[in-house]
């Protein structure tokens, strides 16, 4: 509530042209090399002030929340390990990461 809906809204749909939505979409992320590290990474979530293990139980919370249905069977939950493991260095190209990774669940090559 306090750290991340001021952006992504209390129901998760974020903002037109600026904060995509979770919504139906934030679990696609799980199924691509690469995109269980990017939730971490992004700023909104790496830059937070949560502590590691809030940020996991956030990252668990938002992805039961807003995208169960992309979410898969066997997934495991974040931790504060894991999470303490991808948060730093910070991502540099966030958003030609998140374009890689959806281009990646699309089956297409990115576009440089
Ligand atoms: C200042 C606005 C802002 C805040 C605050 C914010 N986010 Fe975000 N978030 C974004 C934007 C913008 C993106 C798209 C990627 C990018 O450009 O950073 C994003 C992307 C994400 C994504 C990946 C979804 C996608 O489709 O790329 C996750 C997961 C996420 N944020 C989680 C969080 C969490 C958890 C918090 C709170 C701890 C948070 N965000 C706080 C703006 C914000």
């Amino acid at each position: 509530m306090l750290q991340c809906q001021g952006c992504h809204l209390p129901d998760g749909s974020g903002a037109p042209d600026s904060v995509p939505s979770l919504r139906g979409s934030v679990g696609r992320f799980l199924a691509v090399e690469g995109g269980r590290e990017y939730l971490v990474r992004v700023p909104g979530s790496s830059q937070s002030p949560l502590d590691d293990a809030r940020l996991a139980a956030v990252l668990n919370w938002l992805l039961r929340e807003f995208d169960a249905d992309s979410m898969p069977e066997d997934f495991v939950p974040f931790d504060a390990a894991e999470v303490a493991g991808f948060r730093h260095p910070p991502l540099t190209d966030v958003e030609g990461e998140r374009a890689r990774l959806l281009a990646e669940l699309e089956g297409d090559s990115p576009h440089p």
